[in-house]
């Protein structure tokens, strides 16, 4: 036994740097995305100005994987060193609003791990809040609060944070905001209650083929040995990451791949390999999650799948998907449902993560209310193979019959 762990333990490995490929990792250049790190830096620059007592709210928008949090992150890292070079003291903290969800939370942490309260229990948020605004102004310091996912905090907590500060100490604003968001999720939740107060929104629209390459080409030599690779392979992956224009989708591959071939005790990394990777990743996706549906539950997620991506649409209805559903339906034989049992079928896939359904108002229509539907981390191309393929092997046998 010992030999196979010592054996494994020497086996070669076509990582250079295995952790740059992980969640998480900055990587020291962000390729095609300096023109929006510029951006961000001239919207923050009053805070470095000697008489700068502005606050400065800025949105960054676009689908999953398009660099958002990196940016943000990247920004996050530089802007207080070029700030402290002038002597204005800026501190830039980071949440993703999915581990911390309300207001609370986000004071809570924020006043123990970066402003030396040693317990934050017991405080109510107007306490802390005030707690906050005391210690920044005691260190002439300036808050850069750092939202990401913020549909989940709500726009009326956002608002809070924006709108406080200012009743503290007059004429002086001492926080800012970079809220992050999905631009679905920002247009149905977040954009009219917060639009006036934010001087830009910084959209960041999905990797056309060149950029891919530029960002993967990089990435890649961060990650691998040099001659892991060929440049055909490295291609073959481009392409498949263009497809969903998805830097992530493109990242985890070769991370899969790479994984792969130390398995295979290989020192390139495969085609093949390339083809296996490809099934991996989208973890979201776990094959039990989507074992667990039914035949018109499948159904429906392949709908939603081919309407986002035939209409090259980000979100779309219910009553536009059931349209897809119907004719997924006929191609499959069956006969499709009523109205009523697609909404549940809506209402299944979206409990269990596998799309997003967020409820809009209607700005036309008082009281008005619509579904929307839209797909998170999973490029619809992804979502639409997989259950096509499940569909095959588990309900049509189309395995066997072959
Ligand atoms: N321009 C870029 N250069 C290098 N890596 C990038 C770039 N854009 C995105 N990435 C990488 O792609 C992945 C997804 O980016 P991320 O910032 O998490 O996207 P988003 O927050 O928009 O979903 C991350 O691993 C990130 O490091
Ligand atoms: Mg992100």
């Amino acid at each position: 036994m010992n030999n196979i762990v010592e054996r494994n333990l020497r086996g070669r490995t076509v990582f250079k740097n295995e952790s740059s490929l992980l969640r998480g990792f900055l990587p020291d250049r962000l390729p095609r995305r300096e023109r929006e790190i510029a951006r961000l830096a001239r919207n923050f620059k009053p805070l470095i100005s000697k008489d700068g007592a502005f606050s400065v709210n800025v949105a960054i928008i676009g689908n999953a994987g398009v660099g958002k949090t990196s940016i943000a992150q990247y920004f996050s890292k530089k802007f207080p060193e070029a700030a402290s070079k002038k002597d204005r003291t800026i501190k830039s903290v980071y949440y993703n609003c999915y581990n911390y969800r309300t207001k609370s939370a986000i004071l809570r942490h924020l006043l123990t791990k970066h402003f030396n309260l040693f317990s934050a229990q017991g405080y109510s948020d107007t306490e802390l809040l005030s707690d906050l605004m005391t210690n920044l102004k005691k260190e002439d310091s300036h808050l850069i609060l750092i939202l990401d996912e913020a549909n989940v905090l709500g726009s009326e907590a956002i608002l809070e944070f924006i709108y406080l500060p200012e009743s503290f100490e007059f004429g002086k604003s001492r926080i800012s905001i970079i809220l992050i968001s999905r631009k679905t999720e920002f247009n149905a939740l977040l954009q009219v209650h917060l639009s006036e107060r934010l001087s830009e929104k910084i959209e960041l629209k999905g990797y056309n083929e060149e950029e891919m390459s530029e960002i993967l080409t990089y990435r890649a030599e961060l990650a691998f040995h040099s001659d892991v690779l060929t440049p055909e392979v490295l291609d073959q992956v481009i392409s498949i990451a263009t497809q969903t224009q998805n830097a992530r989708h493109g990242i985890e591959i070769l991370y899969n791949a790479g994984k792969i071939a130390d398995n295979e005790q290989s020192p390139h990394i495969t085609p093949d390999m390339v083809r296996k990777a490809k099934a991996y990743v989208y973890p979201e996706l776990r094959p039990s999650l989507l074992e667990d549906l039914k035949l018109d539950e499948l159904f429906t997620a392949i709908a939603v799948a081919r309407n986002l991506k035939h209409e090259k649409v980000v979100s779309t209805s219910i009553d536009w998907t059931y349209d897809y559903y119907k004719i997924v339906c006929e191609e499959y034989e069956k006969k499709p449902k009523a109205k009523v049992t697609f909404r549940r079928s809506v209402d299944v896939l979206a409990d269990s993560g596998i799309i997003n359904k967020v409820v809009e108002s209607i700005p036309e229509v008082k009281r008005g209310r619509r579904a929307v539907i839209t797909i998170q981390e999973i490029p619809a191309q992804v979502l639409e193979e997989k259950c096509t393929d499940l569909l095959s092997i588990k309900f049509f046998n189309i395995e066997d019959a072959n």
